[in-house]
Order: structure tokens, then C-alpha cells, then sequence
């Protein structure tokens, strides 16, 4: 008889290297050479940045090529999360074929925020159903989350990170160097995930940031602390990363101060950073902990002083009952029908809920904004 039934199972292993570098940009430096597999002969690349980026750091990035015999193509995106869609990521594909992209032997460079690498990645995802990209992360945020998962993607139908795919990089260098450009917004949008991933695993790390946090967030680079933030958030974060990256399974850590943000960053106008918008879901998930007697009060005092001090919102007007339990089923879809929504068992511990209701997110945003008032 015929056979009419196969069962196909296969397993792909991933391995990409996260690295801090100094003078990344130095072409004496040959780490950057090494990773868009650039050998000295004439070759050609795509660099996908964005404006302001480019503004910046765009003549080191040419200079850095040309002293490796590369040429490049440069795309830029339009900067900021409205334009993060569908069309720039589009652009970038027309931009990689243009360009002459091969499968395997050349990477293209995403160069900037977490947006940027984010676009970039997405469209390296789509282009032949995938081409290699190396990422620099020139933002806090790149630097210690958005740049170094497999998650890719852009905004669609008005719906966070509505499209995308799970595309690792090549390779990704971290040079804090580029910090020193970056805006109070940007370095506490950073802040907000590096104290996210101190709250569910890592007690020291929020001692870290707690304890130079002034410093931090005005100019994180000369903070006596940042190496060691900008170190232990890495570390913290690919911990949790590591064994999930396909995420396979859906309790996530990392997902803390994120069931409500992307409903709340989404339908804020003007639009907050995603930093700002995790914070503000931080600061609930923390009190409806306190409410729900896993955390103590003195906790939560302590997590919003922490993320008042790094210049993160702990309210916004655009918060409502409605727009949280909207987030919330928009969450629970992403989540596979559950909540699964990380709360805090104490600083550095977490567990997952599958039963918050409108109630009780009505009750906890009126109690927070009584706090507020009268603090
Ligand atoms: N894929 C993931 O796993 C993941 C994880 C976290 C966040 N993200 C995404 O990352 C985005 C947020 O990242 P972001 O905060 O980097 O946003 P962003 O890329 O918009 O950067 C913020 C601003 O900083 C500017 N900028 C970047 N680097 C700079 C530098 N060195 N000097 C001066 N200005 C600089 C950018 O031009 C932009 O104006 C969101 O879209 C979020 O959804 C993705
Ligand atoms: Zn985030």
C-alpha cells in the first residue's frame, strides 16, 4: 500500500554571540569586520539606520566600511514607534534586494534603537525567507532587550508588535559608547526594562540601580554603576531568554510590565516611549501585587521612587479601567487564552496570575491615583 502519512521533525540550533565592545567604529577594531564577514576584498553591504541615528554616527559607519573595502547602501527610517510598520519594513526588503543580499554571505547591519532593529530584523526575517543581519544597538533599550532576543516585527492595524517573527541575529556588539547621544527619554526608557528584569530575577540589580539612580538617569555613562547595570541587565535578561527563544512556552518573565503597555503605548497621543508605557504597567502590576498580599507595601514604595527617580511616568490621563481590561484581552490572545501575567512576590521574585478582572484593575488605579494625590 501506498504511503500516505509522514511525520517530518527537525530541530534548528541557534548561536549568536552577544558582545560589549569598546571602540566599535575604530577600523583597528576588526570585530565589527569580522561579523558583516567582510575579508578586505571589495564588497558591499546594507546598513539599515535611522535619521537621527545616522545623523550621528553615520560618517564613523562609512569610514569604518570604506577602511574595509566595503561599500555600502544606506536605508534610513523614518524615526519613532507611529512609523514603525508595515511600509519602512517593506522599504528595507526592496532596499535588501537592491542591494544585492545574498542568502548566507552577506549580512546587512541594523544600526540604531530598538525600532530600527526591530524593522530591520523583520524585513531580514521576510527577505528569502531569511538573510543574516548583525545588530549594534545604539539605544538602552537596543542595548539590554529589544537587541539581543530572536523577536522581530513591526505595528499592524493599530495593534502592537501585531506582526513579526522570531529571526535571530548573526551577531550583536554593544558599545555603550553611543549612550552618550542619547536623550533623558531614552536612557529611562532603558532604565524602565533594566529595573523590569531586576524585579522578577535579579534582587541585586535593583539594589544597582536603586542606588545610583540619579546619577543613572541623567547621564547613565557616568554613573559608577552602569557597566554593572548595563552588565547584569544583559546577563539577567538572555537568563531569561535563553531556553525560551522561540518561546515555546508562554509564562514569561520578561513579560512583566507588559500586559497592559502595549494597549497603553498604543493609545497614548502624543505617543509615550515604550520605556514610559512599561513603567506605567509596572507600577500597577506592583500595587495589584501588594493588593493580592504577595508584596509588601514598603516594596512598592520603593519600586515607584525607583522609577519616579529614573524619569518614568507612575500615571498617565490616557490610563483607564476600559483601556487596561482592553490591553488585558489583547494580552490573553498574544498569551494563548490565559493571563499568564507576571506580579511580584518581592523584589527580585515573581509569579504568574490568570485572574485579574475589571474590578480589581478598577480598584487598583483608583487606589494608585489616591496615593499620588496625597503623596
Ligand atoms: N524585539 C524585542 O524583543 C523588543 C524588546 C524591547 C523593545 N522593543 C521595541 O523597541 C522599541 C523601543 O526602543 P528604543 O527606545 O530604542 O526606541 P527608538 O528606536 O525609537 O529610539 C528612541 C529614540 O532614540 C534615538 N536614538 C537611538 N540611539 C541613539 C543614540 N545613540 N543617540 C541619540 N539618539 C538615539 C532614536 O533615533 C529615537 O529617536 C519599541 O518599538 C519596542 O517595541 C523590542
Ligand atoms: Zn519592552
Amino acid at each position: 500500500m501506498k504511503r500516505s502519512c509522514w511525520k517530518v521533525e527537525s530541530e534548528r540550533q541557534v548561536a549568536y554571540r552577544v558582545e560589549l565592545v569598546d571602540d566599535l567604529l575604530d577600523p583597528a577594531n576588526h570585530q565589527l569586520r569580522n561579523a558583516l564577514k567582510l575579508d578586505g576584498s571589495p564588497s558591499h553591504r546594507l546598513v539599515v539606520s535611522d535619521r537621527l541615528v545616522w545623523s550621528l554616527y553615520g560618517k564613523d559607519v562609512l569610514r569604518y566600511l570604506s577602511a574595509h573595502n566595503a561599500e555600502c547602501q544606506v536605508q534610513l527610517l523614518d524615526t519613532g514607534e507611529k512609523k514603525k510598520g508595515l511600509e519602512q519594513a517593506l522599504a528595507v526588503v526592496a532596499a535588501c534586494d537592491a542591494a544585492g543580499v545574498q542568502r548566507r554571505a552577506t549580512p546587512v547591519l541594523a544600526f540604531g534603537g530598538g525600532v530600527v532593529l526591530d524593522i530591520a530584523g523583520f524585513a531580514a526575517s521576510l527577505y528569502r525567507r531569511g538573510v543574516p543581519y548583525v545588530r549594534i544597538p545604539t539605544s538602552l533599550v537596543g542595548m539590554i532587550d529589544a537587541g539581543i532576543g530572536s523577536k522581530v516585527g513591526v505595528n499592524y492595524l493599530g495593534k502592537k508588535s501585531a506582526i513579526g517573527a522570531f529571526h535571530p541575529p548573526h551577531e550583536v556588539l554593544v558599545d555603550p559608547a553611543f549612550l552618550r547621544s542619547l536623550d533623558h527619554t531614552g536612557i529611562a526608557s532603558g532604565l524602565s526594562e533594566a529595573i523590569k528584569i531586576a524585579l522578577v530575577c535579579d534582587a541585586d540589580l535593583f539594589q544597582l540601580i536603586e542606588a545610583d539612580v540619579d546619577v543613572l538617569s541623567s547621564t547613565f555613562l557616568s554613573g559608577a554603576s552602569h557597566q554593572a547595570v548595563l552588565t547584569r541587565s544583559i546577563s539577567a535578561m538572555l537568563g531569561q531568554l535563553e531556553d525560551n527563544l522561540w518561546e515555546e512556552h508562554l509564562n514569561r518573565l520578561p513579560d512583566f510590565g507588559h500586559t497592559f503597555s502595549p494597549g497603553i503605548e498604543m493609545a497614548t497621543s502624543p505617543m509615550i516611549s515604550h520605556g514610559e508605557a512599561v513603567a506605567l504597567d509596572m507600577t500597577l502590576s506592583a500595587l495589584l501585587s501588594v493588593r493580592r498580599e504577595l508584596l509588601e507595601l514598603d516594596e512598592f514604595e520603593r519600586i515607584s521612587r525607583v522609577i519616579e527617580a529614573a524619569g518614568l511616568p507612575v500615571d498617565h490621563e490616557a490610563v483607564t479601567p476600559e483601556l487596561l481590561a482592553d490591553s488585558l484581552e489583547w494580552t490573553v490572545r498574544h498569551r494563548d487564552g490565559l493571563q499568564r501575567a507576571p506580579l511580584l512576590t518581592g523584589i527580585g521574585r515573581s509569579c504568574f496570575v490568570n485572574d485579574i478582572d475589571a474590578g480589581e484593575l478598577k480598584r487598583i488605579l483608583a487606589e494608585l491615583r489616591e496615593r499620588l494625590s496625597i503623596s
